[in-house]
C-alpha cells in the first residue's frame, strides 16, 4: 500500500513521504506552508478557524471534468487532506511575468488593505470567488467574505474591491493552465494511502470496504471527515491522535442520490448540501447559510455534524423536523435509525465501534408540513449557536394539529424534543391562545444552562418566543381568520 502523498503546487506535483519528512501526518497544511521557502504569505491569526488570515484554495476535479476551486482554512487541514488536489497560495496568483491577478489589483485600487495582515486570506477568498461564482452580487460577496476578518481596513473598499474585479470577464493564467492542472492530478495514483510513523497511523481509504475494514481492526481510531471538530482537538490542545481514518477521500461518501427520498452521502461538503437543500430543503438551506462560512462549510459535513453529537449542533435539530435518518454501516452490514433516536447523550451517539456514518436520508416532505429552522447566536455569521431549533407543524383539515417536531438545541446536554409540548399541542388548534399556554409547557420542560453565550433565562425565553416566531411564521400561511392573530 503506498505511503505517500501527492498533490500539486507551483506547476508541479509535490510528494511527501512521512517517513523522511520533518512533517508529520497531522501537520498542519499552514504549518506546512509556513515553513515553505515560497509560500510564506499565508498568515496565522486563530489557528481555528475563525479568522481566514490562512485561507488557501483547494483545486480538485470535479465529476463534470473541470477543476473545482474551494477556499479553505488550512489551519484545519491535516496535509494528508490535499493528496490529490491543487494547492494554490497567494503566491500562486501572479502570472509568470509577475502580472498582478485581477483581484489583488482590484484590492489595490480600492486601497483594500492597510496593516496586511488579513490580506492573503481575503484575496484567496476572492479569488475562490472569481473561479467558482455563478453570479456576483452583493449576498455572493458577503458570503464569500464572512470567513475572513479585517480588524483596520474595514470592508467596504474589501466588498468594492470583489465587486470591481469579479464582475468582468474571469479567465486568468489558472484557467489558462488548466489542462496541464487536470493532466498532474490526473496523474497521481487513487488509491488508499496508509501513513505510518513511529508515533502516528493515519489512514486515508478510497473505497467504503477498505475503511469499514479499517475500522473494524482498528476500534478505536479517530475518524475525520472534514476535520473542522477534530482538527481543533490537535491546534488548540495540542493533543496527539495517533490513529486516525480520514474518509474525506471515499467518493461513494460523498455522492447525493435524488429520488423520492435524498440520500446525502455523509462525507458530502456543506456547500454541496446547500445547492441540493436549495430545492427540496428550504430549511435546511436555511439554516447551513448561517453554519460557518464559506470556508468551514467547503469541508464541515453533515456525517461529522452528527458524529460531533454537539448538543449546539446546526444541522440536528432541522434533521429531527426533517424526520431524516441515519444510515450507519460496518463490515456485517448496515442499519437505519432515525436522527432522533441517533443521539444519546452529551457528545454521545449509538454509533458502534465497527460503524461509521454513510448516509442521511431525507424522506418526501408533505406538501402540508411546514418546516423551518431558527438559530440565534451573537452574531449572524461565522458564531456557533446559543440555541437553535427545528420544528415542523402539519394540521388536519379543520385546522388542528395533526403532526408537530419542536426539537431545540442548547437547552440540554444533547439536541432534545420538548416532547411534552408537542402532546400538548397535538389535536389543538394553531391559535395563539394555545400558543401562549404551549410555551408555558415548554418552559418546564428544560432546564438550560448558562454559559458565556447566554444564561439560562436567556435561553428559556428565548426558547419561548422561538415557538411563538414559528406560529407566526406559519400562520401567516394559512388564512388569518382561521389563525385568529
Ligand atoms: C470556525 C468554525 C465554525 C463552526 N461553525 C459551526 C456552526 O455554525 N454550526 C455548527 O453546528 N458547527 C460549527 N462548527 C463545528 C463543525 O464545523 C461542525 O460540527 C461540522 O459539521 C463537523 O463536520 P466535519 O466533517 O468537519 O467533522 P470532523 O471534525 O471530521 O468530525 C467530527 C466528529 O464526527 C465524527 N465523525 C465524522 N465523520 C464520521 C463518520 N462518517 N462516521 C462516524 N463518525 C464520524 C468524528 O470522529 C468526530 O468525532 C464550526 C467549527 C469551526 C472550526
Ligand atoms: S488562522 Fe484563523 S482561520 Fe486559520
Ligand atoms: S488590513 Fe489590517 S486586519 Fe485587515
Amino acid at each position: 500500500m503506498s505511503q505517500l502523498i501527492s498533490f500539486v503546487l507551483d506547476g508541479k506535483v509535490e510528494t511527501i513521504d512521512f517517513h523522511v519528512s520533518r512533517f508529520t501526518p497531522t501537520t498542519t497544511v499552514l504549518q506546512f506552508l509556513r515553513n515553505h521557502p515560497r509560500h510564506k504569505g499565508v498568515k496565522e491569526g486563530c489557528a481555528e478557524g475563525d479568522c481566514g488570515a490562512c485561507t488557501v484554495v483547494l483545486g480538485e476535479l470535479a465529476p463534470n471534468g473541470k477543476v473545482r476551486y474551494r477556499a479553505v482554512d488550512s489551519c484545519l487541514v491535516f496535509l494528508p487532506m490535499v493528496h490529490g488536489k491543487q494547492l494554490i497560495t497567494v503566491e500562486n496568483l501572479k502570472d509568470s511575468n509577475g502580472t498582478l491577478h485581477a483581484v489583488q489589483k482590484a484590492m489595490i485600487e480600492t486601497d483594500g488593505s492597510q496593516c496586511g495582515y488579513c490580506t492573503p486570506g481575503f484575496i484567496m477568498s476572492l479569488f475562490a470567488l472569481y473561479r467558482e461564482a455563478a453570479t456576483i452580487d452583493r449576498a455572493a460577496i458577503d458570503d464569500a467574505l464572512t470567513g475572513n476578518l479585517c480588524r483596520c481596513t474595514g470592508y467596504r473598499p474589501i466588498v468594492e474591491a470583489a465587486a470591481k474585479s469579479c464582475s468582468s470577464n474571469r479567465t486568468d493564467h489558472i484557467s489558462a493552465s488548466e489542462a496541464k492542472t487536470k493532466r498532474l492530478l490526473k496523474s497521481i495514483p487513487v488509491k488508499a494511502v496508509l501513513m505510518q510513523t513511529p508515533m502516528q497511523s493515519y489512514y486515508l481509504p478510497e473505497t467504503i470496504q477498505e475503511a469499514l475494514d479499517y475500522k473494524k481492526s482498528n476500534p478505536s481510531t479517530t475518524v475525520i471527515t472534514g476535520g473542522t471538530d477534530v482538527a481543533l482537538r490537535v491546534t488548540k490542545q495540542h493533543e496527539h491522535l495517533s490513529n486516525i481514518l480520514d474518509l474525506s477521500h471515499v467518493d461513494e461518501l460523498r455522492t447525493v442520490r435524488k429520488g423520492g427520498e435524498l440520500q446525502i452521502g455523509a462525507s458530502t461538503p456543506l456547500t454541496d448540501v446547500l445547492d441540493v437543500a436549495k430545492d427540496r430543503l428550504p430549511a435546511l438551506c436555511s439554516m447551513l447559510s448561517v453554519f460557518g462560512s464559506r470556508q468551514i462549510r467547503n469541508c464541515a459535513t453533515l456525517g461529522g455534524n452528527l458524529g460531533s453529537a454537539s448538543p449546539i449542533g446546526d444541522s440536528i435539530p432541522v434533521l429531527m423536523a426533517y424526520d431524516a435518518r441515519v444510515v450507519l454501516q460496518s463490515t456485517a452490514g448496515s442499519r437505519e435509525i432515525a436522527v432522533r433516536e441517533f443521539i444519546t447523550g452529551y457528545r454521545k451517539t449509538v454509533c458502534k465501534e465497527d460503524e461509521l456514518i454513510t448516509q442521511i436520508i431525507f424522506p418526501a416532505v408533505s406538501d402540508k408540513a411546514n418546516i423551518k429552522a431558527y438559530k440565534i447566536s451573537k452574531r449572524k455569521d461565522l458564531d456557533i449557536s446559543t440555541l437553535n431549533g427545528g420544528f415542523r407543524l402539519e394540521l388536519d383539515d379543520e385546522q388542528g394539529v395533526k403532526d408537530i417536531v419542536l426539537a431545540f438545541g442548547g437547552m440540554a446536554a444533547q439536541v432534545q424534543r420538548a416532547s411534552g409540548t408537542e402532546a400538548f399541542l397535538k389535536g389543538k388548534e394553531w391559535i395563539r391562545e394555545n400558543i401562549e399556554e404551549a410555551m408555558r409547557h415548554l418552559d418546564k420542560e428544560f432546564s438550560p444552562l448558562s454559559d458565556v453565550r447566554g444564561s439560562a433565562t436567556f435561553r428559556r425565553v428565548a426558547a419561548r418566543n422561538l415557538l411563538l416566531k414559528f406560529w407566526v411564521d406559519t400562520a401567516n400561511s394559512i388564512p388569518v381568520e382561521l389563525a385568529k392573530v
